[in-house]
């Protein structure tokens, strides 16, 4: 039984999408059109929904008492993504309470569907900004970030008819008891282990930063090699640099996704060179040490090349444990329905790591089709949706049909959050 969710992912699928790709990023008529079909799909099912003023969706079953149970991801998706990535998590939840209403299952406590706004940051480098609002945290440092046009973040909202002044009015952390997502695993682990479904335990933490280097655009033929002050080749340096640096530690991943080469003409030396740094680890004492890493190799390729920088912090996320005795309930579930599964690490960034800084989180993963996911390949096949679906309704059954476990406390905070925003500067050095 696959109940609407195969219909509702090719439905989905075609807002903001060109065959299996699909663009769909912060404040944009595309991601807004896919909020308002979920409105549609939550009022049709007889909850009460809302767009938040962070963008995020909100759906409420509100039954029963005390605080909610919380089920969700995000609409979002990365520049040229796929159809699985976030939506699946939404739409599953969507069928799952499609399932207990059409039961009749009468909840003790409410259960809330999320579509977190702007998981991906894909445009603002604002990674997790509606969870991150919906918690409680605050996000007024981000009101001069710019995406590629230069449009400032509150001037993209204001076009779409938010106002950034009142994102800390999307606070809904201290109603929710407990946080469950289910999400594609971005890997290729469950494939070659035969799995149908997997309990995460961990989430990698996440850094991201902007790099400036700055040299001197010159003539590509009359500039001696020795005295070139090439911003694209300090670039370089980092990007090898941070590549080795990864490898060697076996624990790190580093990428660079995104260049811009100024000005940009095949005869002229590149004085100036804008990109951005996405570095993970799931180990604590490891991320303690990201920022040095990427501050002393910015520092070793500008000295080298003769070149200026800026380097800005853009997003951090810590690593972070999903709660025990909801892995517990997860793997319960699971193997009562005889599904072949096992616990994983996530090495790709959740809503549930933001929400699990407060509330008991946990998630569950379905296979990715050859690992591949943040590309219009991302695929997982009906046969493989359908356990993670079933699992994810057992597991919402059994917690919207008892009182909430004590273990829940909505208004505590879990773990202490780094949030501290560092800029560095030459005058660090
Ligand atoms: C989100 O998909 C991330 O891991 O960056
Ligand atoms: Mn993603
Ligand atoms: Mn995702």
């Amino acid at each position: 039984m696959t109940g609407k969710l195969d219909q509702w992912i090719d439905e989905l699928g075609t807002i903001g999408g060109h065959g299996s790709t699909v663009n769909r990023f912060a404040w944009t008529l595309e991601l807004h059109a896919a909020n308002e079909w979920l409105l549609k799909r939550l009022l049709e099912l007889g909850l009460s929904a809302e767009i938040d003023a962070a963008g995020n969706v909100i759906g409420r079953w509100q039954a029963g008492a005390g605080p909610a149970v919380l089920v969700g991801s995000h609409l979002d998706t990365v520049p040229d993504g796929g159809r699985f990535d976030g939506a699946l998590g939404v739409l599953s939840a969507l069928e799952a309470i499609r399932r207990l209403r059409a039961e009749g299952v009468q909840p003790q406590r409410p259960l809330w569907i999320a579509a977190f706004n702007d998981e991906e940051g894909a445009r603002f480098d604002t990674s997790m900004f509606g969870s991150t609002a919906f918690v409680g945290d605050d996000l007024s440092h981000l009101a001069d970030r710019v995406d590629a046009d230069g449009l400032r973040l509150p001037d993209a909202m204001r076009q779409l008819g938010s106002d950034f002044t009142q994102v800390a009015t999307a606070k809904g952390i201290d109603q929710v008891g407990c946080f469950l997502e289910l999400h594609i695993e971005q890997g290729a682990r469950m494939q070659d282990q035969g799995l149908d479904t997997a309990v995460v335990t961990t989430i990698v933490g996440i850094k991201g930063y902007r790099v400036v280097l700055r040299g001197q655009t010159n003539h590509a033929g009359t500039t001696v090699m020795g005295q070139r002050r090439d911003a694209l080749i300090g670039a370089s340096r980092v990007i090898l640099a941070l590549r080795d640096a990864a490898l060697a530690s076996g624990e790190v991943t580093a990428n660079v996704g995104r260049v811009e080469v100024r000005p940009g003409g095949t005869n002229v030396v590149p004085g100036e060179v804008e990109f951005y740094i996405d570095i993970r680890t799931a180990k604590p004492e490891t991320y303690a040490t990201l920022d040095h890493l990427v501050r002393g190799t910015v520092v070793a390729a500008a000295s080298l090349e003769g070149l200026t920088f800026e380097l800005i912090p853009t997003y951090e996320h810590a690593p972070i444990p999903m709660d025990e005795r909801l892995q517990q309930i997860l793997g319960a579930e699971m193997a009562a329905h005889g599904l072949r599964w096992a616990p994983l690490s996530s090495g790709a960034g959740h809503d549930a790591q933001v929400l699990a800084q407060h509330v008991p989180t946990a998630m569950l993963f379905v296979p990715s089709q050859d690992g591949i996911s943040h590309a219009p390949a991302e695929y997982t096949p009906p046969e493989q949706r359908e356990p993670g679906v079933s699992v994810l309704t057992g597991v919402l059954r059994q917690l919207i049909c008892e009182p909430a476990d004590t273990a829940e406390r909505p208004d505590g905070r879990r773990a202490a959050a780094d949030d501290s925003i560092v800029r560095f500067s030459e005058n660090d050095l």
